[in-house]
């Protein structure tokens, strides 16, 4: 039996870990700050292992840092079901993005256990690492590391202080080589991800739960617009080349692009100056994107237009250059992912058993089920109603609501995993 107050706990035992009580508290209040691929992420991955372990689960830590416990199946040798989420979060986010999923996913999965379940063929919870890349700049690190979708030579990649993906897993006692948690699509039946809406939807509805049909393409970037640094007093307002200001321009296109592109949207969230002093020009500007959109047409347009506009921004409007030069870096794509209809149709019918009749949404965030899917594995997900936004502190799902998807997955892997 699905248990409301094991959930419960287990929520707040997460939430705990790399809690930050922020000192301008009216702004953030009390926030999760855990990044992937760091010690939290590994205490998140320690907690999921001391609950899964007492039920009979073998645990194993793969060189992406993505946790499994699998639960034995009378065929040792069938495809595994495989459900879960992932570990980490954004820098000040909340207590449900990721985290929740995969407390579902052993709620779920323990209490078919604990009702003396047998199942035909493996099942395996799943934790996740480092899906936001807020730390490195790539998303979806643990679930692309090992369904072969990595971007070339993404252990290189470093942090703001020059710790390399390579080095973060060392620090995790793994080799370094993230391309050695590669597993066979074959050997997966089926992947499940429980999550929260992270939008309106289902509030809207006033459904607690919802299906999900296909997860937007993402296209993620860094740009970097060379000016020239030089004095904030002396030197006049038409000698400059101000690498910010010409940023500036660049972002309000972005917005106005986006805007004008049906379901398009774009995000610059990271903005840095060099030298970064206030009584210098800032001779160098650095900054993210993330475009997203349900169609990779979308999702092309809104970049193509982007960087002609750029093309004629740097130069301004008396033709005098802003900047010296700048440059894109892409830092990762994923393409929209249509998911599994026939696992739609289980996640269906199990929701309608517990008594929702759920709605198929298209989820505009991205998700690590995109790369199970994307390497053929029959994969869905099934949404919980969440307010408060996400990515944020106020981001909010009801236990109780948890627990009805809890169930909803119960049902559906009894059915895949032939409990
Ligand atoms: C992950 O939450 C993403 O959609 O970027
Ligand atoms: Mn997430
Ligand atoms: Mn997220």
């Amino acid at each position: 039996m699905t248990s409301t107050a094991r959930l419960q706990h287990r929520i707040d035992e997460l939430a705990a870990i790399a809690r930050v009580d922020d000192p301008v508290r009216e702004i953030y209040g009390t926030s999760v700050s855990r990044l992937g691929l760091t010690a939290d992420e590994q205490r998140a991955r320690d907690a999921v292992a001391a609950w899964c372990a007492p039920h009979g689960a073998r645990l194993r830590l793969d060189e992406a840092a993505n946790f499994y416990a699998r639960f034995p199946g009378t065929d040792p040798d069938a495809a595994v079901v495989l459900v879960g989420s992932h570990l980490d979060s954004v820098p000040m986010g909340g207590r449900f993005d990721g985290a929740l999923g995969v407390c579902m996913a052993v709620e779920a999965v323990v209490s078919l256990v604990e009702a003396g379940a047998r199942f035909a063929r493996p099942v395996e919870v799943v934790g996740w690492a480092d899906e936001e890349g807020a730390r490195f700049g790539v998303g979806l690190f643990g679930s692309s590391a090992a369904f072969r979708r990595l971007p070339a030579h993404a252990a290189a990649l470093t942090d703001k202080s020059g710790v390399s993906i390579a080095d973060a897993l060392r620090a995790l006692n793994l080799s370094g080589d993230p391309t050695r948690a590669a597993r066979d699509p074959k050997a997966i039946r089926a992947y499940l991800e429980p999550h929260i809406e992270q939008g309106p939807r289902l509030e809207r509805a006033g459904l607690a739960l919802g299906v999900v049909s296909d997860i937007v393409g993402i296209y993620h970037a860094r740009v970097t617009i060379e000016g020239r640094a030089d004095h904030a007093g002396a030197t006049v307002m038409e000698a400059r080349l101000d690498a910010l200001v010409a940023a500036t321009y660049a972002i309000q296109a972005l917005e106005r692009i986006a805007g004008s592109v049906p379901d398009a949207v774009g995000t610059v969230g990271e903005i840095s100056v060099r030298p970064g002093a206030k009584n210098v020009v800032p001779g160098e500007c650095t900054f993210s994107l993330d475009i997203r959109a349900p169609k990779q047409e979308s999702i092309d347009r809104v970049k193509d237009e982007l960087f002609d506009e750029m093309r004629q921004l740097m130069r301004g409007p008396d033709g005098r250059a802003r900047s010296r030069g700048w440059k894109v870096e892409n830092l990762h794509q994923v393409p929209v992912t249509p998911l599994d209809a026939g696992i739609r149709e289980i996640l269906v019918r199990s929701a309608r058993e517990v008594g929702v009749e759920p709605p198929i949404l298209i989820s505009g965030a991205g998700h690590d089920a995109q790369n199970p899917s994307l390497a053929g594995i029959p994969t869905g997900m099934i949404f919980v109603r969440s307010t408060g936004g996400s990515h944020t502190p106020t981001e909010l799902a009801s236990t109780a609501d948890a627990a009805l998807g809890a169930q909803a997955l119960e049902l559906a892997i009894r059915e895949l995993a032939g409990a």
